[in-house]
């Protein structure tokens, strides 16, 4: 089965070669206007099929508010938006992407969500933080980011970093399956093409791993099989204390 495996891998390889192409030339980045258009529809949808989840998830980000004070939250990889709705009552959001054609969607989003206060948008990869004061934050939420980021580690170590002691960080990450599995073996065979589609995305990263290794004192990890295409149906989903 690995041989097939890694048969279909070139060959998806071999058709990927035109975006490679467009990439190395600059042609490609092109696709980073059109990308926040996409990820505003597809959250939409998303937000429908995993809204318990992540009202679950999100549920006790008001705890982690210090005594008297609304709760500072960083949003790393922002993208449209599309976790204001779970944030709480006064919650003060300050948002990063590198992707700055993201703000018109974002926008949107904070129009529609008056009961939070956004502060402002920093456009910043999640592996630079350094717009953001040390130990600044309540909270940090990372969702469907350290699938596309160049440096896993490196974005926790940022994200540790600019949270107080005592602070959390809330994921939700789709992420490799089991190797027994049939989505295992697709999502390495399409990997190829969907890191174009996808605007960099790797479905093939065991993301738990990094979140294991980050230097949190507490992490609540579970893994779930989300109601979503095959590919991207394992997420990991929780939160880490720092
Ligand atoms: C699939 S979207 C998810 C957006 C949003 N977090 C959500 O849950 O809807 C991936 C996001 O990660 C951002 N991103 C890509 N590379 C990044 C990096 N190195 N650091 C931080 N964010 C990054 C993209 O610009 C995009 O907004």
């Amino acid at each position: 089965m690995a041989v097939l495996m890694n048969a279909l891998m070139l060959f998806f390889h071999l058709l990927s070669l035109p975006l490679q192409l467009m990439e190395f030339v600059g042609i490609y980045s092109l696709y980073k206007r059109f990308f926040p258009f996409l990820v505003y529809k597809i959250s939409i949808s998303y937000n429908k099929k995993m809204h318990d989840y992540k009202k679950e998830l999100f549920s006790n980000l008001a705890e982690f508010a210090e005594p008297g004070g609304a709760l500072r939250l960083l949003e790393v990889g922002c993208g449209s938006g599309a976790n204001f709705q779970y944030y709480p009552r006064g919650c003060r959001v300050i948002c990063t992407d590198p992707n700055p054609h993201f703000q018109k969607y974002l926008q949107k989003n904070v129009a529609e969500n008056e009961h939070l206060t956004f502060e402002r948008f920093v456009v910043a990869r999640g592996e630079d933080l350094s717009p953001v004061p040390d130990a600044s934050v309540d909270a940090v939420v990372c969702t469907l980011v350290l699938c596309t980021v160049q440096s896993p580690a490196r974005v926790l170590a940022e994200v540790h970093r600019v949270l107080r002691p005592g602070g959390a960080v809330y994921f939700m990450e789709h992420v490799v399956s089991d190797p027994s599995t049939w989505t295992y073996f697709f999502q390495h065979v399409f990997q190829p093409l969907w890191y174009y589609f996808g605007d960099g995305c790797e479905v093939t990263r065991a993301t738990w791993t990094h979140l294991e290794a980050a230097n949190f004192s507490e992490l609540k990890l579970r893994h779930i099989q989300a109601p979503l295409s095959y590919l991207i149906r394992p997420h990991v989903i929780g939160y880490a204390v720092k």
